[in-house]
């Protein structure tokens, strides 16, 4: 007998979060897949891909309503941190006008939201941070995140929040992130220069793209810190990407943040707890030494 799949959701599809959703979903879920502009070489098979903006509650709405989709995974976002501070109001449109207008959709047609945020909407003075702490943003980015939670969480949809940070992972033709950037960087025998006062816990993105179905799963309205388990920092973990891949970890110098001259300010102390998700979703995220070895695995599984 034909089994009918449930249909699910995903916005933001070809993202780096986005594909790893798109992949882990296909198995058990009918996945709809949306991004504001489809490229057919970044489409996996057997899936269905349309081209959707977050922010267009009529669009968002015909589409819930089409569809009937038991989750919405909310992976689409403004991500340029040092942008979001002279792009104010693309960045609030996607990142909250967005969020809200998709809760919209999720609320008058009885689906599940599952959304994504940030350790940014904290100011990394006195991580790490549990679930129950006080947000406080330093930057835009950070800012326009916070209000997207609350959007959520005030809209009267079924809602679900999983915070996440310092992502990474494999997801073809996404923007470089911070380990493929040096392992690109190193294996050009280019030196790379590396703060040493930015603590967080790097997360591979297949692996929160599970957490975050078990967070679906659970049927729980509730924020959870959903990241790697390790809490490092940035210069330490680029020591630990040139052993992996047995690259010259002699090209990498420790800088301070502050020698970055960025746009934006970053919460520096920052890190989650993730206690909570892992007592009560069972999640068990990874370290940085095994996110770093499962990336290299999926993306030699990927080029073979
Ligand atoms: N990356 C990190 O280190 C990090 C850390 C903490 C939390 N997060 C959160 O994790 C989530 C996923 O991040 P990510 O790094 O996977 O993001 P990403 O790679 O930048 O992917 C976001 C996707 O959303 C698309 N998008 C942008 N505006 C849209 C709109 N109006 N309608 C539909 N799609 C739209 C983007 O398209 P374009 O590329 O064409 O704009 C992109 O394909 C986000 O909520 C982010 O805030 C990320």
């Amino acid at each position: 007998m034909l089994r009918v799949k449930p249909n699910v959701i995903v916005a933001g599809a070809h993202g780096l979060l986005g594909y790893n959703l798109v992949v882990q979903l296909k198995e058990n879920f009918d996945v709809i897949a949306l991004d504001i502009a489809i490229k057919d070489e970044l489409c996996v098979e057997g899936v269905d891909y349309l081209p959707a903006d977050i922010t267009s509650q009529k669009e968002m709405t015909e589409l819930v309503k089409k569809h009937h989709p038991r989750y919405i995974f909310n992976a689409a976002a403004y991500t340029n941190v040092d942008g979001a501070e002279t792009e104010r109001e693309l960045c609030w449109k996607i990142n909250v006008e967005g969020v809200a207008s998709l809760a919209h959709a999720a609320r008058v047609y009885g689906s599940r939201l599952v959304h994504v945020s940030t350790d940014y909407i904290f100011d990394g003075d006195h991580g790490p941070y549990r679930e129950s702490n006080r947000p406080d943003p330093l930057g835009y980015y950070g800012k326009s995140k916070l209000a997207g939670e609350n959007a959520l969480m005030s809209s009267g949809a079924n809602w679900a929040i999983g915070r996440t940070m310092v992502l990474y992972g494999y997801a073809p033709g996404a923007r470089l992130n911070f380990i493929t950037w040096m392992v690109e960087q190193l294996r050009q025998s280019k030196p790379i220069r590396i703060v040493d006062d930015q603590f967080g816990n790097p997360t591979l993105a297949s692996d929160l793209a599970s957490a975050l179905i078990k967070l679906a799963v659970s049927s729980r309205e509730e924020i959870y810190h959903l990241c790697g388990s390790e809490i490092i920092d940035r210069y330490h973990l680029a020591l630990l990407v040139a052993d992996v891949y047995g690259l010259d970890s002699s090209l990498i110098t420790r800088i301070k943040t502050s020698d970055l001259g960025q746009a934006a300010k970053r919460p520096l102390n920052s890190g989650f707890i993730i206690e909570k998700a892992e007592k009560e979703l069972g999640v068990e995220m990874l370290d940085a030494r095994g996110g770093i070895e499962q990336l290299k695995l999926e993306i030699e599984k990927a080029q073979s």
